[in-house]
């Protein structure tokens, strides 16, 4: 197929897009390269557009906008839906998403970004969140079914967009069996509003007699996520502190105001909560996809894999110590020390939010079975990595 990759309404570059291979075979001119994905910029050649590393890179950028392969429950979404592999789903709506604004135009349709966007564009949703969250086995019956955002979308869990009074939502359901992560979302969301970190909003919310997290779209149509991974694809790997320093001033030569302190924030909750999981495509940074300009750090989201009990005893609570900073993965103790001013945190803000955390816990423990011992732990962690901010903060003091 003859199309054109677009960036909301500005032509990116014309290819042939083989259906079958799911590869851009040929590329026929590039309009406006300072458009396309961030990724794609350091594997651009001027004289040479054809060149095999473009097109296999930007392939891939394409594929991987589908539903990735380590989704949880995989199998079973794609028995649902009727399809053998996630990238089917992208030759249903465009490649469009609700994290950015590029999709694929057909050469000489006259389809237009403003008809078919999900921003503005209602989408049913319903038989897709069933065939996703639900344990019921319900296949997906409908083609309309199949043109959503939902074909897009990062990330292990379990999830679907909705629309709720034209807001559009994310639901996110827990890992595997356990029900924990929307909890952490929701907790992580009180202790940056507490703190004053900019974050997205989860709640808690109840599909079919499960506990989700629900989070509004953080993106609009004048703007796109791209991850860290994305930008530091293009930068020179140190595989220490440095690779964080480097992003902070790429960050700060791009214009972001605040940025170290943004991402100061984000391993201060990371530390509290004792998050695992901040991978490069867990962080990022906001654009705006008319100017390009770069408008932001993204706000804090996807906190929910935290506070991992491993193990219980009468003694001790086993926990993993361990986060990520860049492609490094260190105790929570050592991660943290690459904040440099913690006196700015005014950390009474937090007093009360155990026995918060604690209440809401146990308000749904009918639905989710957490024991009250497990409650018991969660809490005393929490409490523990609470006093030793605490105690770091008067070390700064
Ligand atoms: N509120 C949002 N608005 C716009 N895009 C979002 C939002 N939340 C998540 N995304 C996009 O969807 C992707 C997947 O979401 P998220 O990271 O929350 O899922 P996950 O399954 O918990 O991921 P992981 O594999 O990191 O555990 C994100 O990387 C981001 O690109
Ligand atoms: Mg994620």
């Amino acid at each position: 197929m003859k199309c054109i990759l677009m960036n909301k309404n500005k032509e990116v570059l014309v290819a042939e897009y083989n259906e079958t291979s799911k590869f851009f075979d040929k590329i026929y001119e590039v309009k406006d390269i300072n458009y396309a994905p961030y990724i794609l910029k350091s594997f651009y050649l001027n004289d040479n557009i054809n060149d095999v590393s473009f097109r296999t890179n930007l392939s891939e950028w394409f594929k991987g906008r589908g539903i990735p392969s380590w989704r949880d429950k995989l199998d079973l979404l794609l028995h649902r839906l009727n399809i053998t592999a996630p990238y089917e789903l992208l030759d249903k709506a465009f490649g469009l998403s609700l994290s950015d604004q590029y999709w694929l135009k057909p050469e000489g349709s006259n389809i237009s970004y403003d008809d078919i966007n999900f921003f503005d564009n209602d989408f049913d949703y319903s038989e897709f969140m069933e065939a996703s969250l639900s344990i019921n086995n319900k296949s997906i019956t409908s083609d309309k079914s199949l043109k959503t955002p939902n074909n897009t979308t990062d990330g292990m869990l379990r999830k679907a967009w909705i629309i709720e009074n034209k807001t559009r939502y994310l639901i996110k359901g827990g890992y595997k069996n356990d029900i924990l992560q929307p909890f952490n979302e929701v907790l992580a969301s009180e202790i940056c509003k507490r703190l004053g970190f900019e974050h997205v909003e989860y709640t808690l919310d109840t599909y079919k007699d499960m506990v989700v997290s629900k989070c509004p779209c953080f993106i609009t149509k004048n703007t796109e996520f791209i991850t860290c991974y994305q930008i530091r694809k293009n930068m020179e790997r140190y595989n220490n502190n440095q690779d964080y320093e480097e992003y902070v001033k790429e960050l700060e030569k791009e214009g972001i105001k605040n940025a170290r302190e943004k991402l100061e924030n984000m391993y201060i909750l990371d530390f509290l909560i004792l998050n695992e999981d901040r991978h490069l495509n867990n962080f990022g940074i906001i654009r705006d996809v008319n100017t390009l300009k770069w408008l932001d750090v993204a706000p804090i989201f996807d906190n929910g894999q935290s506070l991992n009990i491993q193990d219980y005893s009468d003694e001790e609570i086993v926990i993993n110590n361990q986060g990520r900073l860049f492609y490094e993965i260190k105790p929570f103790d050592e991660i943290i020390k690459t904040v440099k001013d913690l006196k700015r945190i005014n950390i009474s803000k937090l007093d009360g939010i155990v026995v918060w955390f604690d209440d809401l816990l146990h308000k749904y423990q009918s639905i989710t079975n957490i024991s009250d011992r497990r409650i018991n732990g969660l809490c005393l962690v929490l409490n523990r990595q609470i006093n030793k901010l605490k105690e770091l903060i008067d070390v700064d003091n």
